[in-house]
């Protein structure tokens, strides 16, 4: 991954490839944002003027490439957009920067080293920058044979990602700003990780191959980590997980990951989806929508990624995560429409359509979270088609059993720039899945079908226990251009809002 680090060093007498700076919209034309007056200076202060002459207008996402002045160590100077101009005596918000640094981290890739002299508040901005940078950077070429990290690459000519970045503004010696990055870098690392596995070709990536990462990352991070397999699924008797993997050659597993604090004073469980592949089962999906479903475990690899990340800041929280990983194949041995399951809670589910499976693994999950008690349990999903439906591709639903933790996990989303939004469990939705041969069915109607959903988890909560769903279906994969720090492919959706869950538990500001 791109090198992280902080410097106070003059943008002219910098060796680096490029120098980045912001450049916003302002109401009469661009405006060259704080942090890059150095380069304004050098330009006789007309570096605005000679942006708009580029075309620059200040918009998300937009970049300019332009010379550096005489003078200047550095060839090249990129002016990314940061949007609207803030009001007088108000900073930049931070996704802004975030975003920023991801654009301007993608268009330079393939360079060596860049400086990134975009406007600074505190230490939160440089977070976000740091974050923006290595999020953005992100490329997956582990199949490429050109790709220059590739040591079997038979042809060099793939450009790597930007291999060093250098933050201006900051200052080195801070508490803050240091911790800042280090919180920037163990963050996006994880999150790195959490894209590789949802990018990892399903003939790679099965559910044996998923825990055998997650135990080695636990081992090497002081994680205690539980592998139940196939046998001891069945000892136990988690119907849910059993049958979903039941068509696929490569058997389900479900990993427990145990992170502890001595200072802990609270315990969050998360629970990720983790089907490597979903073919449908029998209920096959129809060409066109099994192409990418190698991303249906990216509610797990979020789960996994969190857990990670939170023991490599050291958070004073009980954190467990459980990973409920099955790959959802046809053939004979499948679970068929019509077959019954007893769940790990007890409960029978009556299979109608094997497509819907990410709530059955779920389901025993989350029974075996609720076991242990914690505060609070959140789910993270590649659920439904309808939620994508209802909130596109970039904003995943939060549903839950209790309003204040919903609103809570909202605005911890919205903090760390992971658009979301609330959806309601409407109570008569929940008649729909009334079976008569079970003691429910795992679909219902299919209007509000996302919704659905998370009345057929809430059913598999133990009693009294705060929980909250993330249907992140919609932004878990992005199959359009990349954007901002978000590449196309695996987004890593969930992790940055987990972590934020897990400092606000350990700080007791979560219920
Ligand atoms: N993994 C899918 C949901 C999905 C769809 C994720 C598109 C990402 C992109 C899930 O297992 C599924 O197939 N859900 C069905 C449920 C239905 C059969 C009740 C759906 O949404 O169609
Ligand atoms: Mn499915
Ligand atoms: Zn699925």
């Amino acid at each position: 991954m791109t090198a992280l680090t902080l410097s106070t060093a003059a943008a002219p007498g910098l060796r680096a490839d490029a120098i980045v700076i912001g450049v916003a919209k302002g109401a009469k034309g661009p405006v060259v944002a704080p942090g890059a007056e150095a380069v304004d200076k050098a330009y006789d202060g007309r570096l605005a003027g000679v942006l708009e002459t580029l075309g620059a207008a200040g918009a998300e996402g937009e970049v300019t490439k332009l010379p550096a002045p005489s003078g200047f160590k550095a060839p090249l100077v990129v002016a990314v957009g940061l949007g609207s101009e803030p009001e007088k005596d108000s900073a930049y918000d931070a996704e802004a920067l975030r975003k920023a640094a991801g654009a301007a981290a993608r268009a330079l890739t393939g360079a060596k080293k860049a400086a990134f002299a975009l406007p600074v508040g505190d230490a939160s901005d440089i977070g976000a920058i740091g974050e923006g940078v290595l999020l953005g950077a992100y490329s997956f070429d582990a199949y490429k044979n050109n790709a220059p990290s590739n040591s079997a690459a038979k042809d060099k000519n793939g450009k790597a990602p930007l291999a060093e970045a250098s933050l201006l503004g900051g200052k080195p010696r801070d508490k803050e700003h240091k911790a800042a990055v280090d919180r920037a870098i163990a963050v996006a690392e994880e999150l790195n990780r959490a894209r590789d596995l949802i990018n990892t070709p399903p003939n790679d990536l099965d559910p044996e191959a998923f825990a055998a990462v997650a135990t080695a990352a636990a081992k090497e991070h002081g994680i205690k980590v539980q592998v139940l397999d196939v046998k001891a699924l069945e000892k136990g008797g988690y119907g849910g997980i059993l049958g979903v993997g039941a068509g696929s050659a490569a058997g389900p597993r479900l990993v427990k990951l145990s992170y502890t604090s001595s200072k802990a004073k609270k315990h969050l469980a998360l629970v990720g989806k983790g089907i490597t592949y979903d073919s449908g089962g029998i209920s096959l999906k129809p060409a066109g929508h099994n192409e990418t479903m190698k991303c249906d475990m990216s509610g797990a690899a979020a789960v996994f990624a969190a857990v990670v990340a939170v023991a490599r800041l050291g958070l004073e929280v009980n954190v467990t995560g459980w990973l409920a990983l099955a790959e959802n194949m046809p053939s004979g041995s499948a679970t068929r429409p019509g077959d019954v399951l007893r769940m790990y809670s007890g409960k029978t589910v009556e299979v109608l359509n094997t497509d819907a499976e990410g709530r059955l693994v779920l389901a025993d999950a989350l029974w075996a979270a609720s076991a242990e008690k914690p505060d609070a349990i959140v789910d993270v999903a590649t659920l439904t088609g309808a939620m994508m439906l209802a909130l596109g591709s970039r904003t995943f639903g939060i549903m839950a059993n209790d309003d204040a933790f919903r609103s809570a996990v909202h605005e911890a989303a919205e903090e760390v720039g992971e658009p979301a939004w609330p959806m309601p469990l409407p109570e008569h939705l929940r008649k729909g899945m009334d079976s008569p041969t079970a003691d429910i069915a795992n679909m219902g109607e299919r209007m509000g079908g996302g919704l659905v959903a998370g009345l057929f988890l809430r059913e598999f909560v133990g009693e009294g226990i705060t929980w909250a769903h993330l249907d992140i279906a919609g932004p878990a994969f992005n199959e359009g251009g990349p954007f901002g720090y978000t590449p196309k492919g695996g987004t890593g959706t969930a992790v940055r809002t987990l972590v934020r869950l897990a400092e606000l538990s350990a700080s007791g500001d979560l219920g």
